[in-house]
């Protein structure tokens, strides 16, 4: 793609009205869901030391290995833009003792990877997500998948699936991997060079592989569940029952196993069949992870807003159905008018009304087509007769009448929401 100055860098956008209001309205919706669980929201900054994200997401990860914006700063620091919400979220938590051990927290806000950009992978793109601080519990787990059913609904989106699996706990995580190991092996030629290398270095990251040699290799290999204590596949149990009981359905998936190394026990994805390749809206899971001396267990997910966009536009749902409330423009004839509309506007502005009107004395003709392209429900015009008479000319736009009030009566009719 050409790409000039006014642009923004490959694989991150501008976003603007009209699209900017269905993001406004998933991020208000998100916030009264998150409030309704008790969970409060904290801004962690962008810029974190590269080391929290290779100690806490796994320094053989693809998102730490290939894909981190990672800087020096003027003083020699090794920093990174954030990748994902979790780490940082884990930092605040562990920064704050006792006040935050059970700390239930979301965010809002940009993520960065430098991703080969495709449908549903940008540079920028930004997340909606929550961490519950707290030992590992499965009614939390259920409770905050329970959330995300809540969370979907508020936001009109049907038919997206929730995928769930568990890789166990870190204790018996060496066995899991050995014993995937112990049944590959024996048919680790078949495997491409990447692959054979991953079974190396991440063995778990083959189960969800596209790559069809790949996936015939692991079709006779155990799954993670098969391979994991009967400890942890009680777990994965009382969280479905749980969630069953909340009458939520889900859908064990035992190739699911997510791309960051800080997970135990419980993982899930929301995936939607209006997307393509890149169809998972969301990743979540409970994790662990360790800070310093500091050990935190939580759960939680992030969403991904702008593949959420997309499957919501796929399912009708578009940005110009969450328009914003409708503006009264103020008409001006003449010099004089001008100058008292300017405190009629302001009026109006400070009782919360919605209000625009031209600075210049310009043709009516042409106030009215500016008013006609904002959108305005109503306008409100006064010359050196209305002026004179102490009155208002108000026109409803969408009737396309037409009636003379005096000042109480306007005020009546902006409180009542504007015309
Ligand atoms: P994740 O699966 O890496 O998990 O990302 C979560 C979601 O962010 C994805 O499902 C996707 O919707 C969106 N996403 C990721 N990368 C991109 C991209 N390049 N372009 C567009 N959207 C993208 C996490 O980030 C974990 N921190 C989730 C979590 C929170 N686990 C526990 N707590």
């Amino acid at each position: 793609m050409a790409s000039n100055s006014f642009q923004p860098i490959q694989g991150m956008s501008d976003i603007a009205p009209p699209d900017v209001y269905i993001w406004q309205m998933l991020e208000a919706r998100a916030r009264e869901v998150f409030a309704r669980y008790r969970f409060e929201e904290v801004r962690t900054p962008v810029l974190e030391k590269t080391s929290l994200f290779t100690h806490s997401l796994g320094d053989t990860t693809d998102v730490v290995t290939k894909e981190m914006y990672r800087l020096q700063d003027r003083g020699g620091r090794d920093l990174s833009l954030r990748p994902e919400g979790t780490a940082g979220s884990v930092r605040y938590i562990a920064s704050g003792g006792e006040e935050t051990a059970n700390a239930r927290i979301y965010y809002i806000g940009p993520m960065f990877r430098c991703e080969r950009p495709q449908a549903g992978r940008k540079r920028q793109f930004h997340q909606i997500g929550l961490e519950a601080a707290g030992a590992p519990n499965p009614l939390a787990d259920a409770e905050v998948i329970a959330l995300q059913i809540n969370l979907l609904s508020a936001w009109g989106l049907e038919g997206a699936k929730i995928r769930l699996n568990t890789i166990g706990l870190p204790e018996e995580r060496e066995a899991v991997l050995e014993g995937l190991r112990e049944a590959i092996r024996p048919r680790l030629a078949e495997l491409p060079e990447d692959a054979q290398q991953r079974f190396e270095t991440n063995v778990l990251r083959l189960l969800d592989s596209k790559d069809p040699a790949v996936q015939a290799v692991i079709a006779d290999a155990p799954s993670v569940t098969e391979l994991l204590s009967a400890e942890s596949r009680a777990y994965l149990d009382t969280v479905v029952e749980t969630l069953r009981g909340l009458e939520i359905d889900v859908e064990i998936d035992t190739s699911l196993v997510r791309g960051l190394d800080y997970y135990v026990h419980t993982v899930w994805e929301v995936v939607h069949g209006g997307l393509g390749a890149q169809n998972a809206l969301s990743g979540g899971g409970r994790y662990r992870i360790q800070i310093d001396n500091k050990t935190i267990d939580g759960v939680g997910f992030a969403m991904g807003v702008e593949r959420m966009i997309a499957a919501l536009e796929a399912s009708g749902v578009t940005a110009d159905q969450f328009p914003p409330k409708p503006a009264v423009f103020i008409a001006s004839l003449g010099e004089a008018a001008l100058k008292e509309n300017l405190l009629l506007m302001q009026t109006l502005r400070q009782r919360g009304v919605a209000c625009e009107m031209e600075l210049t004395n310009r043709k009516i003709k042409a106030q009215m087509k500016r008013a006609n392209k904002i959108g305005a429900a109503t306008v409100i015009i006064r010359g050196d007769s209305e002026l004179e008479n102490g009155t208002f000319v108000v026109k409803n736009m969408g009737e396309g009448t037409q009636q003379e009030l005096e000042l109480p009566e306007l005020m009546d009719l902006m409180g009542k929401g504007g015309g």
